[in-house]
């Protein structure tokens, strides 16, 4: 008979196996990327940098980051069938449904779909990473009844996702922010979606079915959809920009007393592994620092405070990377809903990484249930 002190709930305190890819320490709240802390890797180094390092475990030399820049420019244009497939669904279907749907027909597309060599693998991932900004650039453009924007190859990733969203040539501080936010999401050891695609490389199915599952994870507000509702809860205290800082900030904070004593779960706020801090908020606080100061929102940073005060005074809870990051997307020109598929994006690099990982040692992931049905009985 299972006690249930045997059962683990959501597995907290479970370790699975053994990873090479990222270090998360809540103890010392640092994150290592293959051994670089986030933050080094978020000041120096661009996004196409550290998407290699998290797939081959070193950065790139000169020579192998130019080869794949060259690959990576080649195979941004958003897919004819991708498109048709994104224009039968309805306008106002949740944009991570437009992600999912995405990669789902991309990988149903590809030349080594049952190919699940390391080469492939690598392969596929590549192509998915320099592939899916087109996604989300065009979604956000139809639903805004904007027709797609070309690729550019004259233009690194970060630059090329604006530009491809925006039409324009995004300013460089927001290029910055936006390659930060990138780096900082792209990789967190055995969280839910990244665990998602592993129990499914596990029974040996493909790339892309692992990273379909994965979306599917990611898109609850407990994890990636917490971003977006950040930004509700943002709206629903009312942004007004001609308030002032220290306004903003005592309707923020009046608003999250009621919300708490309401015993309302407020997104953005905590984490299953963290407990004193998320070790990317404060890179991330930072950027959302130099974006509230390049669009003159400063009313945006007393909502910002005025939450995470009142939520550390009453329940000693941190914010973790989904709250600065929503706010910086908001003022970037997003719209709110757009913000999860980001986060697609950046974790495209994670998750591939963790199923190439998880193929070259795999063990079938299948845990076990104490059943507390009825008995055997007859009809
Ligand atoms: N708001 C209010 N109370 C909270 C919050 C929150 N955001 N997070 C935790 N708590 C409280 C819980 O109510 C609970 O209190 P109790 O013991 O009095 O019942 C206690 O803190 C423990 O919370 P759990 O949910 O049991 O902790 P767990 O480790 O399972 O949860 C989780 C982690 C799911 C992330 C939780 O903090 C949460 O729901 N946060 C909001 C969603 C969110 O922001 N997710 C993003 C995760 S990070 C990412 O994806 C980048």
């Amino acid at each position: 008979m299972t006690t249930t002190d045997e059962i683990k709930k959501g597995l907290a305190g479970v370790v699975v196996d053994y990873t090479a890819i990222s270090k998360v320490n809540p103890d010392t709240n640092s994150l290592l990327y293959r051994g670089y802390p986030v933050q080094d890797l978020a000041a120096h180094k661009s996004f196409e940098e550290v998407a290699l390092l998290l797939w081959t475990g070193e950065l790139p030399s000169e020579a192998e980051l130019t080869e794949f820049t060259a690959y990576e420019r080649a195979n941004r244009a958003l897919d004819g069938r991708v498109k048709a497939a994104i224009d039968l669904l309805p306008i106002d279907c949740h944009p991570m449904d437009v992600g999912r749907t995405a990669v789902s027909v991309l990988g149903a597309n590809h030349p080594l779909a049952g190919d699940s060599s390391a080469e492939a693998e690598l392969r596929k991932a590549k192509e998915l990473f320099a592939a899916f900004p087109a996604v989300v650039a065009y979604d956000q453009r139809r639903r805004r009844g904007l027709d797609v924007v070309e690729p550019r190859e004259d233009l690194d990733y970060s630059q090329n996702f604006l530009w491809m969203t925006f039409g324009e040539d995004a300013a460089p501080e927001v290029v910055d922010a936006f390659r930060v936010s990138m780096v900082l999401y792209a990789e967190h050891s055995f969280n839910a979606s990244t665990f998602t695609a592993r129990v499914i490389t596990s029974t040996l199915s493909d790339l892309h079915s692992a990273v379909t599952g994965a979306i599917g994870a990611l898109k609850g507000p407990l994890h990636g959809g917490a971003n977006e509702a950040v930004m509700h809860t943002f709206d629903e205290i009312g942004i007004d920009k001609n308030e002032s800082r220290e306004d903003a900030a005592v309707r923020a904070k009046a608003w999250m007393e009621d919300a708490l004593a309401a015993k309302k779960k407020v997104m953005g706020f905590g984490h299953r592994v963290y407990k004193n801090g998320d070790s990317r908020v404060p890179t991330m606080k930072a950027a959302l620092d130099r974006m509230i100061a390049h669009y003159g929102r400063a009313e945006m940073l007393g909502l910002y405070d005025g939450l995470e005060m009142a939520m550390d005074e009453a329940k000693g809870i941190k914010p973790n990377l989904d709250y600065p990051a929503g706010p910086t997307y908001h003022l970037m020109g997003f719209d709110t809903e757009m913000f999860t598929p980001l986060f697609i994006a950046a974790r495209i690099t994670g998750w591939t990484s963790h199923i190439m990982e998880q193929r070259a040692s795999n063990s079938l992931i299948r845990p076990l249930s104490a059943y507390n049905g009825p008995d055997q009985r007859s009809f």
